[in-house]
């Protein structure tokens, strides 16, 4: 088994999460989601947290975008608390959050400050972005007008061109067909490169995990703990029909089969 545990150095570590569990309160009953979760990312890491249906994935990436508090422990972005909501950690999940009334381009502008005094700057920005996701001849569009997969470029877009420290991505390819997907993954992967951008990636898909990630965070379920953490170490770009992408991913699967029937 090639699969090995990490350990990574602190060094440029842009997110700690540290010893983090979470509590949630059903009918005067505590349900315990999160338990000691401890993880560091580094500047311009592209992380994958895999686990199962219902194991707190969705829950942890909302306490390291400050829409839940946790319970004990904390979230450090660049040795700060986190407390709320920022621009630094933007999100995109598997449905769109588009504005259905406005186009593509004015979609993607959305959140840039508008300038007061000419817009050259402003507009360059949005072309460039525009033209990193391949949307240029589909500006003036609404989103009810173009695909699912074009939908989630838009998404993809206008939270990319704020510059968050880290990008918080929720299964944002699940709702997508397996062509698009595979579409979607190798512009995430050019996005992620040219930009340098730091990414937390969700998925219950294995595969897709060992395609994307520098090292899988693997959690499991009641409550979420992180089970093993995984560097991948093969070389990109990385295509699923090639040898060693099946081969590892079938390794890593059975290991974790191997681990949660001994549990
Ligand atoms: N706001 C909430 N109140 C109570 N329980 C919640 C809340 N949000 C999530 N949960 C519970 O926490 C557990 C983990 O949910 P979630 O983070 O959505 O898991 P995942 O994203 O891995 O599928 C589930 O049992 C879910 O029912
Ligand atoms: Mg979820």
């Amino acid at each position: 088994m090639k699969v090995e545990k990490v350990e990574t150095p602190d060094t440029g570590a842009i997110l700690r999460v540290d010893h983090l569990s979470k509590e949630f309160q059903l009918n005067g009953t505590g349900q315990h989601v999160l338990e000691d979760i401890h993880f560091t990312v580094q500047r311009g890491e592209l992380i994958c947290i895999v686990g199962k249906s219902g194991c707190g994935k969705t829950t942890l990436l909302k306490i390291i975008g400050g829409f839940l508090t946790p319970t004990s422990g904390c979230v450090l972005l660049n040795g700060n608390p986190v407390k709320k909501p920022g621009t630094d950690r933007c999100f995109v999940f598997q449905e769109d959050a588009l504005f259905p009334w406005l186009t593509v381009e004015e979609n993607i502008a959305f959140g840039l400050r508008k300038p007061s005094n000419g817009n050259s700057r402003h507009q360059r920005e949005v072309e460039r972005f525009l033209s990193l996701v391949g949307l240029t001849d589909f500006r003036k569009y609404l989103p009810r007008e173009i695909s699912g997969g074009m939908k989630q470029r838009v998404a993809l877009a206008r939270v990319l061109i704020l510059k968050p420290r880290v990008l918080l991505m929720d299964e944002p390819f699940g709702a997508l067909d397996a062509h698009t997907r595979e579409e979607m993954r190798d512009l995430l992967l050019s996005l992620w490169d040219q930009l340098e951008q730091t990414i937390l990636f969700v998925t219950h898909d294995v595969s897709e995990a060992v395609l994307l990630a520098d090292r899988i965070l693997v959690m499991d379920k009641a409550p979420g703990r992180i089970r093993r953490e995984i560097r991948v170490p093969l070389a990109r770009p990385r295509k699923n029909y090639e040898g060693q992408v099946p081969r590892f991913t079938r390794e890593l699967s059975e290991s974790l089969r191997e681990k949660s029937e001994d549990d």
